[in-house]
């Protein structure tokens, strides 16, 4: 079980929730929801006794383990020598009980592998493994399906749903586990609460709807309100029945419901892209295998200037391979690359491997795209990071937080091409927002990979290349069911 009582928590002065009271029963799986930076995965931190500075109860009774967002450092990954001693250290489970478990979360590794050589992504998806395993009472989890795929997804999700213990989950996927889900909690930054919902995600949805419809409906007929007092306020001529007024309109101000943070248009402006040839990339019968796995079988295409391609195939079709190899990562088995002499890529994944966590924000901004700060201030403004965020460490940002600088990075050079693995991933729809108007606006070439069709519509591409046919074809937007079904 999992008791949280009255509990307070936020960084500096700024409170990220109040008063928060909740619990988790034996075998109860609990969603949690709320926009990036929220303290989704904060609190999970503080229920596994990893963060201080909180005020009230965390009672937890049982074994309880966590399988964080990104693993940044594992000490037992470290020591382990091969994938089957850190999964399984006891060797209680049989080969083939891995291998299902591995086949499910669409992990495609040797047994006998060293973990340290792994992608985030498969770190990821090992630590699930070997949590999965370890079977705690409570089982705390940050957005597990990050790295999967549409049957990834199911299957994690479905796994959850028949856990015997307690699950507190955060992810975008709770609609996989709907009618297992007893309650969701949802954080609300305006107001720093942590909304109750009791029953299905369902439920969840509608009694969410409903709310805001209400909440919309009250702010509307509360501000025509105000509006009226304020227009009286002007015409009227007595002081002391003024000044009465102007105290009962302030407190009608404050009293007025809280809207989340709307939708704007941002308006970013780009530097140009350095100039390029017609052709910034051709690729001439490029084959690549792993031991007798063919990945890419003979392909040949050109990259137009300023076109924009999308890379659409299930996980492990190849698509990564195909991107390290365009970036020169990775050398084909036969075949070649030509790259135009001016071609400079930017490459977004959501491992973040680029990244060094102990630099803040405008110093990483500043170094990566060789500007001054105040360029960097007003540019990361922009993408919402105020000006006190500037002055975090990297490495203490969240999920969503570190997509939106990797890619105010990434625009803010004159790259002349962009290589974007899922950049929509980590991201709520005001990030997502943002970063799809700053996209739009980029100049260059840009090749995407992204799970999210509206999100490609919306980008406009020009071309698409298909796996596993491995194939280059025009655009068509009936090429948004398929991405949709991926
Ligand atoms: N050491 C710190 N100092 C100041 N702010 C911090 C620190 N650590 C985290 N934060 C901020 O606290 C907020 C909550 O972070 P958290 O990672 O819990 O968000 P989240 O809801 O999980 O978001 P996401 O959906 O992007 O993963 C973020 O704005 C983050 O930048
Ligand atoms: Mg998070």
């Amino acid at each position: 079980m999992l008791q949280i009582t009255d509990l307070d928590f936020g960084y500096g002065n700024k409170p990220l929730y109040e008063d928060v009271n909740f619990i988790v029963g034996n075998g109860q799986k609990v969603g949690i929801t709320g926009p990036n930076g929220s303290g989704k995965s904060t609190l999970l931190s503080i229920i596994m006794g990893e963060e201080d500075g909180y005020t009230g109860k965390v009672k937890t009774s049982g074994k309880i383990a966590l399988v964080p967002q990104e693993i940044k450092h594992d000490a037992e990954m470290d020591k382990a020598e091969s994938v089957r001693q850190y999964v399984d250290q006891d060797y209680f489970h049989g080969d083939f009980e891995l291998k299902r478990m591995f086949n499910g979360l669409e992990l495609n590794i040797d047994l006998d592998s060293d973990p340290k050589t792994l992608s985030a992504g498969q770190k990821t998806k090992l630590a699930l493994a070997r949590t999965f395993f370890q079977n705690p009472d409570i089982l705390l989890l940050d957005e597990p399906t990050n790295f999967m795929d549409k049957r990834g997804k199911a299957w994690v999700m479905e796994f959850l749903s028949d856990y015997q213990g307690s699950v507190v989950v955060i992810s975008h996927d709770l609609e996989l586990m709907d009618s297992a889900i007893d309650k969701i909690l949802a954080i609300t930054p305006h107001n720093s609460r942590i909304d109750e919902y009791k029953g299905t995600y369902s439920d969840y949805l509608r009694l969410k709807g409903q709310k805001d419809a209400k909440t919309k409906r009250d702010h509307k007929i509360k501000t025509r309100h105000l509006k009226k007092a304020e227009l009286r306020y002007n015409n009227m001529r007595t002081a002391p029945r003024k000044a009465i007024l102007r105290r009962q309109i302030e407190r009608e101000r404050q009293g007025l419901p809280e809207m989340p943070q709307a939708l704007r248009k941002i308006n970013i402006r780009l530097p140009e892209p350095k100039r390029i040839g017609e052709l910034p990339i051709k690729v001439v019968d490029v084959n690549k295998s792993y031991e007798d796995l063919l990945v890419l079988d003979n392909i040949s295409f050109s990259i137009y200037r300023n076109e924009r391609i999308v890379l659409i195939g299930p996980n492990g079709s190849g698509k990564s391979t195909l991107i390290k190899i365009l970036m020169g990562l990775t050398s084909p088995d036969s075949g070649d690359v030509e790259n135009d002499s001016d071609l400079s890529i930017g490459y977004y994944s959501q491992e973040f491997e680029t990244f060094d966590f102990t630099k803040t924000v405008i110093e990483t901004f500043c170094e990566k795209t060789n500007k001054g700060e105040e360029f960097a201030r007003g540019f990361l403004g922009r993408y919402m990071f105020s000006s006190e965020k500037v002055f975090q460490k990297v490495g203490s940002l969240s999920g969503g937080e570190k997509t939106r600088l990797s890619i105010a990075t990434l625009t803010g050079i004159d790259n002349n091409l962009l290589i974007l693995d899922e950049p929509t991933t980590y991201l709520d729809v005001l990030s997502q927002r943002i970063v799809l108007e700053s996209l739009k606006e980029y100049k260059g070439t840009m090749i995407v990979v992204s799970h999210t069709p509206e999100f490609i519509e919306e980008l406009g591409p020009q071309r698409a290349f298909l796996f596993p046919e491995q194939r280059m074809v025009s655009w068509d937007k009936k090429l948004l069911d398929r991405i949709a079904d991926i």
